[in-house]
């Protein structure tokens, strides 16, 4: 699979954002290592607190269906500028994916590649424990 082509599953997966507070709709596209992509989008909550993002979204569907290989993940929003993962999806990507490939889009098609090592330096892992 092509980035381009999980970028468009991401953006896909936005359509179904439910963000009615924020309006700021994504979605997220994760690649297994067998293939197998998982989509997600941000579901908010009127309690704030309780609101989940498209990426955490995408791995908890993954998981849930025994996948726990992942390769790349893609996010899109339709915004001006690139949408890079929050620090809650950092350190839950990093449980399963210390390696994994992030591809950042925006509302133009553009995106930027980046590693999830190179955004979560120095990560608090299962190693401490
Ligand atoms: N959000 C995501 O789903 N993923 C990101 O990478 C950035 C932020 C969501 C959380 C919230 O629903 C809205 O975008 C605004 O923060």
């Amino acid at each position: 699979m092509t980035d381009r082509e999980l970028i468009t599953q991401a953006m896909h997966a936005s359509i179904h954002a439910y963000a009615p507070y924020s309006k700021f709709r994504v979605g997220a596209a994760l690649e297994c290592q067998d293939g197998t992509v998982f989509t997600g989008c941000n579901v908010e909550n009127a309690a704030l607190g309780a609101s989940i993002c498209a990426e955490r979204c995408a791995v908890l569907k993954a998981i849930s269906e025994g996948k726990r290989k992942f390769l790349r993940i893609a996010v899109y929003s339709q915004s001006a500028d690139y949408c890079v993962p929050c620090g809650t999806c950092r350190q839950v990507l990093c449980e399963f994916a210390p390696e994994i490939e992030l591809l950042c889009a925006r509302s133009d098609g553009r995106y930027v590649s980046y590693r999830l090592r190179d955004l979560l330096p120095h990560s608090f892992t299962k190693d401490f424990l």
